[in-house]
């Protein structure tokens, strides 16, 4: 994108004028630059065990944990508002977690039954499912510990045969979100080898080492049992290495690629727009949300008028698709508008 600044032979103003084209509500209509479409939207989505479960998430004010019992309402009224995506987490009672994330491979684990549960429900919808090991990990860290290190390529192993049980259970994209080198490539080898050829792949692939994620940590109970994600989430300092990251993720074979959190990382949203030639997801992941619901709370901001700005920031940045808790909300009022 460039910007151009003719030579004017009559001067600037008054000949131009910036507010002709906003004058009214039809100019500023016209002259819209980009627009938001609930199609766009990614709805994350927290799963628990149990039954009639709705479990309010407190640091995350309007967003809850649904049982699948609850689960299947919601997607279908995610659908009819025009989302076509949700991403699936779940929560894994401790006793089920390990340090090699054994109860990811189960076939009847809980997200293996809730991507079954979806597809039954909504089968148009598209299913994607978070790929890491820390919602299962006893150190709560995205990959296997060794001697206080994360180990890079047995926990690869484990993510491909991970990501080929969510692709069994029906998942149509798996979206890793751990940060080890080589594990795209790794996870497509595994789907073509067992013949998966149609389930994609949402690479995470520039994902920073936020303190944004703290309330997602809350509601999963996942937050890492010492040291921090350093070692493989990416230095917010650093946008080159993004880039970089994108493309490796794009010739491994990713499907779409992700830039996460959002807000704080517009710049590194449009530079991976320019370096890659696949759609661009981006995250606006839950301290961002938690942060718009607590103004919103204290009457400092009003909470649509600030979703839908930052939302619009997104498209404004180049993201083709956005990941929000926001989504549900943001699609009724698109739809609303529209009747
Ligand atoms: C875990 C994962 C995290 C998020 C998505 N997948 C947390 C983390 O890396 O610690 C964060 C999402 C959010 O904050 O909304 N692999």
């Amino acid at each position: 994108m460039s910007i151009r600044i003719l030579p004017n032979p009559q001067g600037s103003f008054p000949s131009i004028r910036g507010r002709r084209t906003r004058l009214t509500h039809a100019l500023r209509e016209m002259t819209t630059e980009h627009h938001l479409d609930p199609a766009m939207f990614i709805a994350p989505l927290f799963v628990v065990e149990g039954k009639n479960t709705r479990d309010p998430i407190v640091s995350m004010p309007g967003y809850f944990r649904f049982s699948l019992d609850l689960l299947a309402a919601e997607i279908k009224e995610l659908y009819a508002l025009g989302i076509r995506s949700v991403l699936l987490f779940v929560k894994v009672p401790d006793e089920r977690k390990d340090n090699q994330g054994t109860e990811a491979l189960n076939p009847d684990g809980l997200m293996q039954r809730a991507i079954r549960l979806v597809k039954e429900t909504q089968p148009e919808l598209c299913v994607m499912t978070d790929v890491a090991l820390d919602p299962y990990s006893s150190f709560g860290h995205d990959g296997i510990v060794e001697n206080g290190e994360i180990v890079n390529d047995e926990t690869v192993e484990v993510l491909a045969r991970m990501a080929l049980s969510h692709a069994q259970a029906g998942a149509d994209i798996v979206a890793p979100s751990d940060m080890m080198d080589g594990r795209i490539a790794a996870i497509r080898k595994t789907l073509e080898a067992e013949d998966y050829i149609h389930t994609g792949i949402m690479a995470y692939s520039a994902k920073y080492a936020s303190c944004f994620y703290g309330p997602f940590r809350d509601a999963l109970d996942s937050a890492p049992g010492f040291g921090d994600k350093k070692t493989y989430q990416m230095n917010p300092a650093n946008i080159r290495e993004a880039i970089r990251e994108a493309q490796l993720d794009e010739q491994e074979g990713a499907d779409i690629v992700m830039v996460k959190p959002g807000l704080p990382y517009l710049d590194v949203v449009r530079a991976v727009r320019e370096s890659v030639n696949v759609p661009v997801s981006v995250y606006q992941v839950s301290g961002e949300y938690a942060m718009i619901k607590a103004a919103a709370q204290n009457g400092w901001l009003n909470e649509e008028q600030a979703m839908m700005e930052s939302l619009l920031a997104f498209r404004r940045a180049g993201a083709d698709l956005i990941a929000t808790y926001f989504a549900k909300d943001a699609a009724r009022l698109l739809t609303n508008l529209q009747t």
